[in-house]
């Protein structure tokens, strides 16, 4: 590594006390869906030849493993030890043409069934070994250019392939691969196979972790000298009185003589304004990296809070004289942070208490292939409930994640999954940092969770080494870990960390604080209270927990978990167990149960009565007041029903049917509660703040369902085949009014778009999530709708059950651009496998060999053009070959990309094609259907001295 100085070292930067204060509003909160519209497509960088391409189409699925063919030959032995020479489903001549044609994002253990027999953890769905294949086309053009494969995910342990070589193995579901593809790749017709051995049986969690190529893959295509992937590190930090954005640039040159050039960077505020730049030069050796540093000097920038979350952007040029050979944009945030041992947590100086929530990464429907869009739903649920934080369970989240969270101002404590310093490991953890360090929202870097070893010499000894491997990226940030047990044993993790974390063990709060008082702490897990959504009675038999927060274990709910935090200002916050129900992890009970009870909100996002609590507990700026349960108790008439109140403000009084039940003081804590006999009519609760009506709650008996509704979370949609909404499914009475208990099973129809998933939040169903029916679950349902590339006008969804009026929806398509995609192709079958006949005066001579026996003949190389015969005449060159399944059955072609010399071709007695230039050339004749063993015969005129052959592939291609 080279290193060029522009500026100083970030070790050198201090990270300072805070004290900053909060400036004007920069894009201001983006809580609105819209928001979401207007950031897709933003922050373009500068025109340079980088070019980063989707690669989410044109994938070929397996499911089931393809076992590689024994080897038992010499020959055989001899090609398997080659580079290019892959067997079986890594060949690139492997038939895949009838294999299943699937988008990315991909989890192929959502389409499973939910079966008693299955993995419970993983929510008794089966996992399992697949393969994926494609083929890429890369244009001539794009010789000499530097071309990277970016995997950003694939569950769970992955070997890849690249025309026919192993090019990676991956050994984790969490974190993202990049392989440099250029030494491999080839141009123009010739196609580049890639090929994907996936094994799920492999799990790293206790939860749903999904399978497959289940987040975005691309290829990036680059100058030879370029900015690495995640190679801009522009995180701001204060100096002095002002600011310094101290930016580091990795680059590296694949080409062959050392490259000088400059680096330059500028930086933009919210609105396009350059604000700051500067330069710095970089030498490169070719084949090596080098760093250019500069600092960037700002004195008052707009600050990044959760509030207001200001985003600056970071143009990084990489220039040769006036070209400029390769650009990034990065966005950066200007905030402090600081963990006090007594005070907690500060961001820009204040106090901020962590009002946090875990969250894993699948949502009903769809399993852990999140389209963008559905994060933002999700992230925006989150800013609803009145959440300042989540910690990314318990691994590196998808890079969209923490782009939402620095747009909306969510502070994330963001984790590595496997606890283990050994090379492989550790790189994982490396990767996560260097990835995520330019996010203002990631406040903590958490290295593991709950590990037995936490407790141990050993433990202490694994964490030093991955807090300093994590410091030697991102010294701005404390390292935490996350620990259930060994706080207190003589040597263990705590001693290791800069942050303590709590998984629950409130009952010790006090005493590691008076044992450390000079430790800051946070509680980075509790609560892990259940409820079902919409249910407010508890029956084992039925497998429902009643959503008032009552004490299933022994020790826990979401009032008393904060209470314990909320009062103790040594603990910076707290993270609930959990955001969202996730598949798997049932708890209490098992089979039937298939997804966890933990969720403040259920699969799809929809409220718990643990919102509500959540909401009045955390929400501060302005009223909030919610009334649980539902009001529809017919057969309980006279009999008490439990209700709560969730307020924020000073009083609250409960009506039934106008009548006072009573007014009481805002626990802030426990919620407020009364036993009010049913009957049926309207439930009213009223808040007052200094003696005023601050805030109205109403929830009213409903009539029977007599029709369905749709709401669709977002009303327009852009038509890129990405952009996808969650439609909420109600069942309403004759006056609107959503019946809370409505179980009808739902039919969808869609046009100008595609269901990608659909849910209830029932963690006891075991319905597909795929396909076109739901039943509603206590009155709700989700279906999750996706637009497709090209489209424009409108999507309508439509909902039928019977004996209910069905319901339509209409989401708006606007036309959008889809992202540019890399070129892709079904797989050829590559005929490398010729023999030449001995040389023959004539052309029926020659002929005559259609019929022979090859094996005696002389091996007969493609990719090269032959030396030249001694004497006049015409050589036969022969191949057998066993077409795809799909060309066996549907005909095909066969393209020969270069021949040297004139030539006819022929299959059996009929020519197929001619040639007549002797020049190289190419030359494409159709294949008729048939499926088994063929052979092809090319007739060549050989004249003495002429060179002849395949100087490029010969290749049989589908239709
Ligand atoms: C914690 C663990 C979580 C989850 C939770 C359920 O101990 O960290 O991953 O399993 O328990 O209560």
């Amino acid at each position: 590594m080279v290193v060029s100085d522009g500026g100083i070292s970030r070790r050198q930067v201090l990270k300072a006390g805070g004290g900053v204060a909060v400036t004007a509003a920069g894009y201001g909160p983006l809580t609105t869906a819209r928001a979401f519209a207007a950031a897709a497509g933003a922050a373009r960088p500068a025109a340079s030849s980088r070019e980063v391409l989707a690669l989410d189409q044109g994938w070929r699925f397996f499911e089931g493993d393809i076992p590689f063919p024994e080897i038992l030959g010499q020959d055989e032995s001899y090609d398997n030890a080659k580079a290019g020479k892959a067997w079986g489903a890594a060949a690139p001549s492997f038939d895949d043409s009838d294999w299943a044609d699937v988008r990315l994002p991909h989890d192929f253990v959502s389409f499973q069934p939910i079966e008693a027999d299955a993995n419970r953890a993983q929510g008794y769905r089966r996992r399992g070994i697949a393969w994926y294949r494609t083929a890429l086309r890369f244009d001539p053009a794009d010789q000499g250019r530097h071309i990277e494969l970016q995997i950003d995910g694939i569950a769970t342990h992955a070997t890849i392939w690249f025309n026919g070589t192993v090019v990676d193995r991956n050994w984790s579901g969490y974190n993202g691969i990049t392989i440099d593809l250029t030494p491999f790749a080839a141009f123009g017709d010739d196609l580049n196979t890639l090929a994907i051995r996936v094994d799920a049986h492999a799990m790293e969690g206790w939860w749903y972790e999904g399978g497959g190529l289940y987040r975005p893959v691309r290829i990036v295509k680059r100058d030879p000298v370029h900015i690495i992937t995640d190679g801009v590190y522009a995180h701001p930090v204060p100096q002095g009185d002002g600011w310094v954005l101290p930016v580091e640039v990795t680059v590296y040159n694949s080409g062959k003589t050392t490259a000088a050039m400059m680096v330059i960077s500028t930086l933009e505020d919210a609105e396009g304004r350059v604000v700051a730049s500067g330069q710095a030069p970089v030498s490169v050796p070719a084949l090596e990296q080098g760093m250019a540093r500069l600092d960037l000097t700002v004195a008052s920038p707009r600050l990044w809070s959760v509030e207001t979350p200001t985003l600056y952007r970071v143009q990084t040029r990489l220039m040769a004289g006036d070209r400029c050979v390769d650009a990034v944009t990065t966005t950066c945030g200007f905030r402090t942070t600081r963990f006090d041992k007594d005070k907690g947590f500060f961001l820009n100086g204040r106090p901020l208490k962590i009002k946090g929530v875990c969250v894993h990464q699948d949502h009903a429907g769809v399993g852990t292939a999140i389209p963008d869009a559905l994060w933002d739903y999700r992230i925006r649920r989150l800013k609803e409930l009145g959440c300042n934080a989540i910690r990314c369970t318990h691994n590196a989240p998808s890079a969209v994640v923490l782009d939402l969270c620095d747009r909306y101002g969510l502070l994330v404590m963001d984790e590595n999954r496997q606890f283990n310093p050994s090379p492989d490991t550790l790189a994982q953890l490396e990767w996560m940092v260097r990835r995520d360090r330019n996010h203002p929202s990631v406040i903590l870097w958490s290295v593991f969770n709950e590990e037995p070893m936490q407790g141990s010499a050993a433990g202490y000894e694994m964490v030093r080494r991955m807090a300093h491997a994590v410091k030697a990226l991102d010294c701005t940030r404390p390292v935490t870990a996350a620990m259930n047990g060994g706080l207190f044993t003589p040597v263990n993790v705590s001693q290791a960390v800069d942050v303590v974390g709590f998984n629950y063990q409130q009952d010790k709060y006090d005493a590691f604080h008076a044992a450390h008082p000079d430790v800051p702490l946070i509680s980075s897990e509790d609560t892990s209270a259940f409820s079902t959504r919409g249910a407010y009675v508890t029956d084992k038999d039925s497998r429902t927990i009643a959503g008032y927060d009552d004490p299933v274990k022994d020790w826990n709910t979401h009032r008393a978990a904060w209470k314990a935090i909320a009062t103790r200002d040594f603990i910076a916050g707290g993270f609930v167990w959990t955001g969202f129900d996730y598949h798997g992890e049932p708890s209490p009970w098992g089979w039937p149960s298939n997804s966890s009870f933990y969720g403040i909100m259920d699969l799809c996002g929809f409220a718990k009565a643990a919102f509500h609590i959540h909401q009045a507990q955390w929400v501060t700026d302005r009223p909030v007041l919610a009334l649980v349960p539902h009001w529809n108790w017919a057969g309980r008439e006279g009999q008490p029903i439990k209700v709560m109140a969730c307020a924020n403000m000073e009083e609250v009084e409960l009506f039934l049917n106008g009548r006072s039940q009573g007014r009481q003081a805002v626990d802030p804590y426990e919620m407020n509660h009364w036993m009010v006999p049913y009957s049926p009519g309207r439930l009213e609760a009223v808040g007052y703040a200094g003696g005023k009506v601050t805030a109205r709650a109403l929830v009213e008996t409903t009539g029977p369902a007599v029709a369905l509704r749709l709401t669709p979370d977002r009303d327009r949609l852009r038509g890129d085949g990405l952009d996808a909404t969650p439609v909420m499914v109600e069942a309403i009475d004759a006056q609107g009014r959503p019946v809370p208990l409505a179980q009808d099973m739902v039919t969808f129809t869609i046009e100008g778009g595609d269901i990608i998933g659909l849910g209830n939040g029932d963690p006891n169903s075991a319905a597909p999530e795929k396909g076109d029916r739901r039943a509603l679950f206590n009155g709700l349902a989700q279906v999750i709708v996706q637009t497709r590339a090209g489209s424009r006008g409108a999507l309508t969804l439509t909902a039928t059950a019977p004996g209910l009026k069905s319901a339509r929806a209409r989401v708006a398509i606007e036309r959008a651009a889809a992202p540019a995609e890399q070129a892709t192709a079904p797989s050829d079958l590559i005929l490398d496998t010729w023999y030449a006949a001995p040389l023959v005066a004539t052309a029926a001579e020659a002929l005559a060999y259609r019929n022979a026996d090859m094996t005696a003949w002389d091996d007969f190389g493609t990719r090269w053009a032959h030396d030249p015969q001694t004497a006049d005449g015409y050589t036969l060159c022969s191949v057998r070959f066993t077409p795809q399944a799909k060309v066996g059955r549907q005909g095909g072609r066969l393209a020969f990309l270069s021949l040297v010399g004139a030539c006819d071709v022929y299959e059996g007695g009929r020519l197929l094609g001619r040639k007549t230039e002797t020049a190289p050339g190419p030359l494409t004749v159709a294949l008729a259907p048939g499926a088994g063993v063929r052979r092809l015969d090319v007739l060549f005129r050989t004249p003495a001295g002429a060179e002849f052959g395949f100087s490029r592939n010969v290749a049989v291609r589908q239709a």
